[in-house]
């Protein structure tokens, strides 16, 4: 499994923590940044990595800003992405078994990097619960966004 991860200058320490989880379970990543104490635009490092989850150069994506808020706001505005708003465990394990969430946002004004890491950890390790009523749902998502790109 491959992993994008981005941060903008509000997530940085989380982002690191991660990437070192992510090197210690051996899995692949691509790091899009950021690399900055100053203030930048978290759409500008939220649409690139959800981009590359879309368009499956990824299989899934971690963002981290100060409130996870804003990561999650934008990422959710590119096509296939369902990228969940997560701060404990049991939603984690939720989010993938019932909403096939390809995509985790964290707040690290909100959590430390000891939570953000077993949030991850499991996050990583659940899967999505094919072929039960949480599948009807996610296609009437999937419909809706699909009729809205093409009729708007
Ligand atoms: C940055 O100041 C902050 O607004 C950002 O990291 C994030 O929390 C936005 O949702």
């Amino acid at each position: 499994m491959k992993i994008v991860i981005a941060s903008d200058y509000g997530g940085v320490t989380i982002r690191k923590e991660i990437i070192s989880l992510l090197k210690e379970l051996k899995m692949d990543y691509i790091d899009l940044g950021c690399d900055c104490s100053t203030s930048v635009d978290y759409p500008d490092y939220a649409f690139p990595a959800a981009k590359k989850v879309a368009d499956g150069e990824a299989d899934r994506g971690i963002l981290i800003c100060g409130t996870g808020i804003g990561m999650s706001i934008a990422a959710n505005k590119i096509q296939g992405v369902r990228c969940a708003l997560v701060h404990d465990t049991f939603s984690a394990k939720a989010t993938r078994e019932h909403n096939d969430t390809n995509m985790l946002a964290m707040g690290e004004r909100v959590i430390g990097p000891g939570l953000a890491r077993d949030i991850v950890k499991v996050w990583l390790e659940a899967s999505f619960d094919n072929g039960s009523r949480h599948e009807t749902r996610i296609n009437k998502i999937n419909e809706f966004e699909n009729n809205q790109l093409l009729h708007g």
